[in-house]
């Protein structure tokens, strides 16, 4: 049997990140995790507790709170993934709305939720034959990751590739708030102190603005397969 290793996919939000490090999981029967989904549920939990109530996120009542929220996934054969449970409720649907997608940048720059986080997905990775995907997985969950990759995508692209997928949702959303959702999250993402988004010179580049999901997933596949006989 070939060597398991560690697999870190980062990059800018709506790339196809969740899907394409999906099937490359299932590709090399490695597990797969989606950190974005744990971020999402963080602060799923912010806006179910009201601490968003006065307009502002409460991050003192957040990080006062961090003990009570435990994060877990559990496979669903319906849809062949891992749905993400909030002590012990599936909250899969409920973190993929708009509103979530509104504050989940700033409920990822609060360090001590990231460090939290960051602790459960090192755990996570412990075994390798792992696929995680996220915004630090190559610079601070994995630094030794036998193969980190950045994804990226034009934002138009992905607004509209975001947007479909709500429209399809049955959201009440229009491209232009998705678009500026989109370019507000790239801003936070990489601009905020604690572990930005960073391209790693170690990371190769996979630009999907032209690419289809299939030419996505050979690519990924033969670098993976690189990076395992490296290994
Ligand atoms: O991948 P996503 O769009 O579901 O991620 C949601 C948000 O979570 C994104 O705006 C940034 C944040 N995030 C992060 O800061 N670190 C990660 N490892 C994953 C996501």
């Amino acid at each position: 049997m070939s060597k398991k290793i560690t697999i870190a996919i980062d990059g800018h939000s709506s790339t196809g990140k969740s899907t394409a490090a999906k099937q490359l999981a299932v590709k090399l029967q490695y597990v797969y995790v989606d950190t974005g989904a744990m971020y999402r549920a963080v602060s799923f939990y912010a806006l179910r507790e009201n601490l968003l109530a006065k307009g502002s996120l409460d991050i003192e009542k957040l990080v006062e709170s961090l003990p009570d929220i435990h994060i877990s996934f559990k496979y669903n054969k319906d849809t062949d993934r891992a749905d993400v449970y909030l002590n012990g409720e599936n909250i899969e649907k409920q973190i993929r709305t708009l509103e979530v997608s509104g504050i989940v940048s700033k409920v990822a720059e609060i360090s001590e939720v990231r460090a939290k986080l960051v602790e459960q997905q090192k755990a996570m990775g412990e075994e390798k034959g792992i696929v995680m995907d996220g915004r630090d997985i190559g610079s601070v969950v994995f630094p030794d990751a036998e193969l980190k990759v950045f994804m990226t995508a034009a934002p138009e692209v992905r607004a509209q590739r975001r947007y479909a997928e709500l429209l399809e949702r049955g959201d009440d959303v229009s491209l232009e708030e998705v678009l500026e959702n989109v370019i507000g999250r790239d801003h936070i993402d990489s601009t905020r102190e604690d572990s930005p988004l960073i391209q790693l010179p170690e990371a190769k580049l996979l630009d999907t603005s032209k690419m289809t999901r299939e030419e996505q997933f050979e690519l990924l596949v033969s670098w993976a397969e690189i990076a395992v006989e490296k290994a």
